[in-house]
């Protein structure tokens, strides 16, 4: 059974238009850290907030160990949460934030001061409890917060973009930080956040949210390597992206389903066939190639492979590890004007000679690339 259940769960705030969660069915496992992705306003936020107890959903049934939560007060419910913006108690130092849940769980004094002493030293604070929170830097701040929601030992704990105003290295410390506390308590963890590499360094699983619902849950490696569609192909990662007709065409190849697209100028390009059923000839189909699959060359001859398209070179610009070049791909008709591609190429196989504006040949083989 399942730690947490989501079991079609509508939140719809008065007032807006449209369902702040839509029909969520989501099961999270005890032990598992779980990601919720997704743009602004996708939902997560309002999920984290049925889970704690914050908001109650309009129908549906929210279970934590087979038990409905709906009716149930937020310290009841044995979760912790860390906030968006911290939320300490200015007024307070850092020992007595981090006891409030165990003061206002009424606790015995010594109970409350030995549990701080063992939370604050899971975070690395223990010399720090008699500051205050204005005393403390933003990545102290969020140890705090951190410590705080350890601290009765949850069964659960929730987090909602806490590193988002953290900058990068200290953000990246911090993922790491919480890895290991995940790792070493065997909690049970649901993070949000927006950003796709943070959720792929720290996440089991990962539900990709979009208007409310869940596109995808998956592994990272499952959203990155097999999209759904492409809203998942996008978030995760870059992508370049070509819209045309499907052509049912199957083939094989590397174990994979072939299948085909034709684009508003006629050329004919194949790719791995996804959700192929629910397609007809002729159905508006979308096609998606990852820059780091995409082979550049002057002539088609050299790119070995049949799916080629024509362009004219951008920009050239170096990323260190990597190049990264700007194609405008030539399609005429259709909704198509000229869209931009991206190449990701590795310095050994960058080719020689390459000017901007020059025409060349982008190409890439079917099993790198998924019609939709
Ligand atoms: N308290 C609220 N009152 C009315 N609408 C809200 C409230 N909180 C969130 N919303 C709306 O619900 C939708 C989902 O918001 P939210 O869950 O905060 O998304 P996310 O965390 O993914 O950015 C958005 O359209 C947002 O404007
Ligand atoms: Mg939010």
């Amino acid at each position: 059974m399942a730690l947490i259940e989501f079991d079609h769960v509508f939140k719809h705030y008065p007032g807006s238009a449209s369902a702040a969660v839509d029909d969520l069915n989501l099961h999270i496992e005890a032990g598992e850290f779980l990601t919720l992705l997704g743009p602004s306003g996708s939902g997560k936020t309002t999920t984290l907030m049925l889970l704690a107890g914050f908001e109650a959903p309009n129908s549906g049934t929210i279970r934590l160990g087979g038990n409905a939560i709906e009716s149930l007060p937020p310290h009841q419910r044995q979760i912790g949460v860390v906030f968006q913006n911290y939320s300490l108690f200015p007024h307070m130092t850092v020992a007595q934030n981090v006891a409030f849940p165990l003061s206002v769980r009424k606790l015995p004094a010594s109970t409350i001061a030995t549990k701080v002493v063992s939370a604050l030293e899971k975070v690395h604070l223990q010399s720090y409890s008699e500051r205050r929170p204005n005393q403390l830097s933003g990545g102290q701040q969020q140890r705090v917060a951190l410590a705080r929601a350890l601290v009765f030992e949850p069964r659960l704990v929730l987090m909602d973009e806490p590193l988002s105003a953290l900058d990068k290295k200290l953000r990246e410390e911090m993922q790491l930080e919480i890895r290991r506390l995940h790792r070493e308590l065997g909690v049970t963890m649901v993070f949000v956040t927006h950003d796709q590499a943070e959720a792929m360094t720290l996440s089991d699983r990962v539900a990709v949210f979009n208007q409310g619902r869940i596109e995808q849950l998956a592994t990272p490696q499952t959203l990155y390597d097999a999209p759904a569609n492409p809203f998942v192909a996008n978030f995760l990662g870059d992508n370049n992206v070509l819209t045309g007709s499907f052509e049912s065409d199957v083939s094989h190849a590397c174990g994979a389903e072939i299948t085909a697209m034709r684009t508003a100028d006629g050329q004919f390009l194949r790719a791995r066939a996804s959700g192929i059923a629910a397609h007809s000839a002729k159905t508006a189909s979308t096609l998606c190639v990852r820059p780091e699959f995409l082979r550049v060359a002057a002539t088609a001859d050299a790119l070995a492979t049949s799916n080629c398209l024509n362009g004219r070179l951008l920009d050239v610009i170096h990323q260190g590890d990597h190049w990264r070049l700007v194609a405008s791909v030539e399609v005429s008709g259709g909704g198509n004007v000229a869209p931009q591609w991206f190449a990701k190429v590795s310095p050994a196989d960058l080719p020689s000679g390459l000017t901007v504006g020059q025409s060349l040949c982008l190409g890439f083989r079917p099993e790198d690339a998924w019609i939709f």
